[in-house]
């Protein structure tokens, strides 16, 4: 940000700027993942979480082609909302003694993330369509499609492969 000029002046300009904002975002992720899965005491919730760092990095590889078919250089901005989410799930982890209740903490803390990646994606995607840039929007959507099928792994994870019920046991 300029301190004397406001340096978002289009569409074209906010829609890099909330590119910029995912990728610092998904960055953090790569990060943040392998504690978690680390932590993690379920083989399905450590198992669902090892497979999306996968995908996340290949997530990286598609927005590197976004920035490519802007004609700018892949580039993040710091951006306190992921951080934030990142650095409560890593605190509320550090107050869990038991693993089975860590698990559950685990699985809401992968969730608030998705659901901020999904709110990310569902603006980015109805802005790059509305300024007619159709690949951009195909390889936007197939991120999208994966931190939604992610939150839904996780869903099926805390309530049929017994996460929750393992946390009041
Ligand atoms: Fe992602
Ligand atoms: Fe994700």
């Amino acid at each position: 940000m300029g301190l004397f000029t406001k340096d978002i002046k289009s569409m074209d300009d906010l829609l890099l700027h909330g590119l910029q904002d995912i990728y610092y975002a998904e960055n953090q992720i790569t990060k943040a993942l392998p504690k978690m899965i680390e932590q993690a005491t379920n083989r399905d919730l450590a198992a669902g979480l090892r497979q999306h760092l996968d995908e996340t990095k290949k997530q990286i590889e598609r927005l590197d082609k976004v920035f490519a078919k802007l004609g700018e250089r892949p580039s993040g901005t710091d951006w306190p909302a992921i951080d934030g989410l990142i650095e409560e799930a890593d605190s509320t982890a550090g107050e869990i003694d038991d693993k089975s209740v860590l698990d559950a903490a685990i699985v809401g803390a992968a969730q608030a993330v998705e659901h901020y990646e999904i709110c990310r994606y569902g603006t980015l995607i109805a802005w790059a369509e509305e300024l007619g840039h159709d690949e951009i929007v195909r390889f936007l959507t197939t991120n999208l499609n994966e931190e939604k099928a992610a939150n839904t792994k996780l869903n099926t994870v805390a309530l049929r492969k017994g996460v929750n019920k393992q946390a009041v046991a």
